[in-house]
């Protein structure tokens, strides 16, 4: 039996090199699922068109769902003919059926087949994520609950800046992979545009109604208005993949903190052992590996979705081969943040902080800033103030003291109106504390937010 969907007008067989460079059910077999699905709304289309009989409707689904069966339980047993998931569906199909199978493709091309199925594969990718995302954001927030009040030194340039607490950190992230959560559902309401329907290319001249099939696939709740645009838009793997990519970026960045935090030199957090491996020859070592591959495997992530718009950009209307070179960087990508997402949130869950590395890694100079706005409480214009504070600096760095050690006269010979309370100031805690403006760093602000947080991720709401 030939068993190409297309071979009535060659003669000679695909040459076997090529074969092996056409196929794609090595790699598209994953879509099983999801193309039976359509098969199954498509078969009602059929039927309700009167393009089919009610019973060879019934027969239809009765053997997509034997194959649906054989791919869920690992039976189905591919041949070498299966070119493609649509291909080797339908070879299933007819062996199942029989010639019931023929009549399944009327009116349909495997270019609106591959798009609906592509979507509808990405919609289940990403509200996978999304829930990966708020494991995430679930391990980060129980941190910041426990550390609401723990100080630590904040950075900019990597240079010690300004006391912060250690909760404040953690929902730093958290905000960012909410960023990422809203991205992918932003993305899912462009994913639910039908295409199914547009042919080839050009529609169908069969009297499908496509309204009855956005009934019969729930996920679809508007019909691609353009048929030409339904066969041949990848916009939707495009816009996945920049949120995978930007995914990997934060977790990339989150992977850096923590990398340098669990260095001997600032020592604030310790991974489990579970999520950190040794070296073969230093009997010493343990090595923050998880951080360091969620950190790395960012680079695939930015390449895939590098890859996909360079596929994209020269293509003529409609559909091109070029476009199976869609699915790899977008399972690549998924497959990826699957697993690196579980890994990041344990990690996370299982972190030790040292509260009392944080502390020792705070420094007097980190307040000069609380000493200028204490100037500006006295009234001295701010510029005025942050330049007497400079001096300050200066002064202690000559003497090699640290600011709270600088005598008073020393004080009072930058700025006469100063007296012996100036030294509250060398207080981190209620730094701290007076960083109470909304989104600041007191613990009173970041107890608000952990609670934000808490009733925000309670719900699962499905996007
Ligand atoms: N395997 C193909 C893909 O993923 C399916 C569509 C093939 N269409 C065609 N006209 N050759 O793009």
């Amino acid at each position: 039996m030939e068993h190409r969907l297309w071979g009535g007008r060659f003669s000679e067989p695909t040459a076997a090199e090529m074969r092996r460079f056409n196929d794609s059910f090595r790699f598209d077999a994953r879509l099983a699922e999801v193309d039976i699905a359509g098969s199954i709304a498509w078969a009602g289309a059929l039927a309700q068109a009167g393009l089919i009989s009610e019973v060879e409707r019934a027969d239809l689904v009765r053997g997509l769902e034997l194959v649906r069966a054989e791919f869920a339980n690992g039976t189905f047993v591919a041949t070498e003919g299966d070119e493609d998931i649509h291909t080797a569906v339908e070879r299933r199909l007819r062996e199942l059926i029989g010639d019931a199978a023929l009549k399944l493709h009327t009116g349909r091309s495997r270019n609106d087949q591959v798009a609906t199925d592509m979507r509808l594969y990405t919609i289940g990718i990403a509200r996978q994520l999304d829930r990966r995302l708020r494991d995430v954001q679930l391990a980060l927030l129980a941190q910041a609950e426990r550390h609401t009040d723990t100080l630590m030194p904040g950075y900019t340039h990597l240079q010690r800046a300004q006391p912060i607490t250690f909760g404040h950190w953690c929902l730093a992230y958290v905000e960012m992979f909410a960023r990422d959560r809203s991205r992918l559902r932003d993305a899912i309401t462009r994913m639910r545009v039908l295409p199914l329907g547009a042919g080839a290319l050009a529609g169908n001249s069969l009297g499908v109604e496509r309204e009855r099939l956005t009934e019969l696939l729930d996920e679809f709740d508007e019909l691609a208005a353009n048929s030409l645009d339904a066969v041949s838009d990848r916009d939707f793997v495009a816009e996945i993949l920049f949120a995978c990519a930007l995914i990997g970026v934060h977790l990339s960045r989150l992977a850096e903190d923590v990398i340098l935090y669990a260095s001997a030199e600032f020592g604030f957090v310790e991974l489990a052992d579970a999520y950190s491996t040794g070296s073969s020859l230093m009997p010493q070592k343990k090595n923050p590996d998880s951080m360091e591959l969620l950190r790395g495997k960012s680079g695939r992530l930015l390449g895939n979705l590098v890859a996909l718009l360079t596929v994209l950009k020269g293509l003529p209307l409609t559909y091109n081969k070029d476009m199976q070179e869609d699915k790899e960087p977008l399972f690549d990508s998924f497959d990826t943040l699957d697993l690196g997402l579980q890994v990041a949130a344990a990690a996370i869950a299982t972190m030790k902080a040292r509260p009392e590395r944080m502390a020792a890694a705070l420094d007097d100079a980190m307040l000069a800033t609380d000493l200028a706005d204490e100037l500006v409480r006295r009234g001295v214009p701010f510029r005025v103030a942050h330049g007497k504070v400079g001096q300050l600096v200066q002064r202690a760095l000559a003497l090699g003291v640290s600011l709270r050690h600088l005598p008073l006269s020393e004080y009072q010979a930058v700025e006469p109106a100063l007296d012996a309370s100036v030294y509250e100031i060398f207080n981190m805690a209620r730094s701290v504390a007076q960083k109470a403006s909304y989104g600041g760093t007191a613990p009173q602000r970041v107890r608000e937010q952990c609670s934000r947080w808490r009733e925000l991720l309670q719900e699962i709401d499905e996007a």
